[in-house]
């Protein structure tokens, strides 16, 4: 990791553009723009292209519309001046977050122990730096070597291997399989410290738990824990809000891919950006990026067996299912959206968040390139994004204390999409089973009734 810092320096200080020090957002605030009417957005969006905003929400500022919140980063430097313009404009805003650096300070950059820690001590209420997840992944698969394995899903642009974890009951025949993939975006921390939850939840229910049991048997579970590694690691050594990879364009004038504009889904048609500077890059053209391919080889190779596709992301609180490319349905719309409203009122029974679900260009903007539009395209009959808390109140930088009950509930809604998914799949074992269990009741009972005759 030092290597890979030292190498980045001086890339940055070749290209003259980056100094060896972490970004700080000193005084920077997240402010809540809502405009009313269509001058209003249009009032914004000069001065978000103007200023070159980091927009989080939504992205890009050609899907800002009348009357849906906006959240943009706005540098201290121009706080007062946004501000001004907004009160002259009449355009109705809040401040969500006082001082984004404040935020950060805390869970990113606090002191964590290098040396190795047991699998028992792993706190899955932390963010963990990539190091500490790597080693993670290697003790759960020594830990619950009859069930897990770990492969090699490829290599990352600074040639990091990229690892799943496969959990299953091992099998002769080729099993079915749901795909689960986290860290696509570097800053979304949520999504991996959830992608870990799963694993332990899943392995840490299995002996007691029937239909976990019966689950593993008949699918396997793809878990990438952290998917976009150059910009996880960068996330954490150099600036907690970066979101994309760490590809070198234009002899270093400009860094990163867009990961989810970069899949082959009406590549940057629609709500993705060509120019390499900007926060959603679609890359030089679609799969460009070794991470996008990785995942490409590995579903397709598994395309018939794949059940279902789930890629995890924050925030906003939603449940996105294809398209978000155009404003068609999917194929399979229906059964999706019926199933995803199951999920989120799972969710909002557990500790009372409330999830909005639908296909993306409906209920969030539209945006060419995306995994979950790719699988749908390529015939998997379930893909989902979900977008992790919060709504707003602290973006990107989730507090820890949120870790537990985010992962809480995402787990019930997952289940209940699992469950559906298994049930409609494997009926038929289902029915072998309750048959066979009939018989033996029956069986049971002509014993026990037998016996009772004669004890009269
Ligand atoms: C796990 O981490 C959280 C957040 O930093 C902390 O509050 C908690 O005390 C830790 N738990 C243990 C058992 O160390
Ligand atoms: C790309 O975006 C950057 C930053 O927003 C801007 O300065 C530059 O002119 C853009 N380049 C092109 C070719 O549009
Ligand atoms: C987010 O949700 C919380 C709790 O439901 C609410 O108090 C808060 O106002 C919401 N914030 C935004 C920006 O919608």
């Amino acid at each position: 990791m030092l290597l890979l810092l030292w190498k980045t320096c001086i890339l940055g200080i070749l290209a003259s553009k980056i100094l060896c020090q972490k970004v700080k957002y000193d005084g920077d605030q997240v402010l809540q723009v809502t405009p009313q009417t269509s001058e209003h957005v249009h009032q914004f969006q000069q001065l978000s292209d103007a200023w070159m905003l980091d927009l989080w929400m939504p992205h890009l500022s050609e899907d800002i519309h009348v009357g849906a919140n906006i959240h943009v980063r706005v540098p201290a430097s121009l706080v007062q001046q946004m501000k001004e313009k907004l009160l002259q404009y009449s355009i109705p805003f809040q401040v969500l977050i006082k001082d984004v650096q404040e935020l950060l300070v805390k869970p990113a950059m606090k002191s964590h122990s290098r040396h190795s820690r047991s699998l028992a001590s792993y706190n899955y209420t932390k963010y963990h730096p990539m190091e500490e997840i790597k080693q993670w992944m290697t003790q759960i698969e020594q830990e619950y070597n009859h069930l897990v394995t770990r492969h090699q899903l490829g290599e990352t642009y600074e040639l990091q291997p990229i690892y799943y974890l496969k959990l299953g009951q091992p099998s002769d025949k080729p099993k079915k399989i749901i795909w689960m993939d986290c860290g696509i975006h570097a800053r979304e921390w949520i999504a991996p410290a959830y992608c870990q939850w799963f694993v332990k939840e899943i392995l840490q229910n299995y002996n007691n738990d029937q239909n976990i049991k019966e689950i593993l048997k008949n699918i396997d579970f793809y878990i990438v824990p952290v998917l976009n590694i150059d910009g996880y690691i960068y996330s954490w050594t150099m600036d907690r809000l970066w979101r994309k990879s760490r590809a070198s364009y234009n002899n270093g004038a400009c860094f990163g891919t867009d990961l989810n504009r970069n899949f082959d889904a009406m590549w940057c048609s629609i709500g993705a950006s060509k120019n390499c500077s900007a926060l959603t890059f679609c890359g030089t053209e679609p799969e460009s990026e070794p991470e996008t391919k990785a995942v490409v080889n590995l579903v397709k190779s598994r395309k018939s067996d794949i059940l279902c596709f789930l890629t995890i992301h924050s925030y906003g609180q939603l449940i996105l299912q294809p398209y978000g490319y155009t404003r068609n349905p999917s194929k399979n719309h229906m059964e999706m959206l019926k199933v995803a409203k199951m999920a989120a009122e799972a969710i909002e029974a557990k500790h009372g968040t409330i999830y909005t679900v639908g296909s993306a260009s409906h209920i969030l903007y539209s945006n060419s390139g995306s995994s979950r539009d790719w699988a749908a395209d390529l015939g998997l009959d379930f893909s989902y994004t979900f977008e992790l808390r919060d709504n707003g109140t602290y973006g990107f930088q989730l507090p820890e204390d949120q870790i537990q009950p985010t992962c809480e509930e995402t787990m019930a809604g997952m289940m209940t999409i699992i469950d559906y998914i298994n049930k409609k799949n494997f009926k038929n074992n289902a029915v072998t089973i309750t048959s066979a269990t009939l018989w033996l009741n029956i069986l049971l009972l002509a014993t026990c009734s037998t016996t009772y005759t004669l004890w009269i």
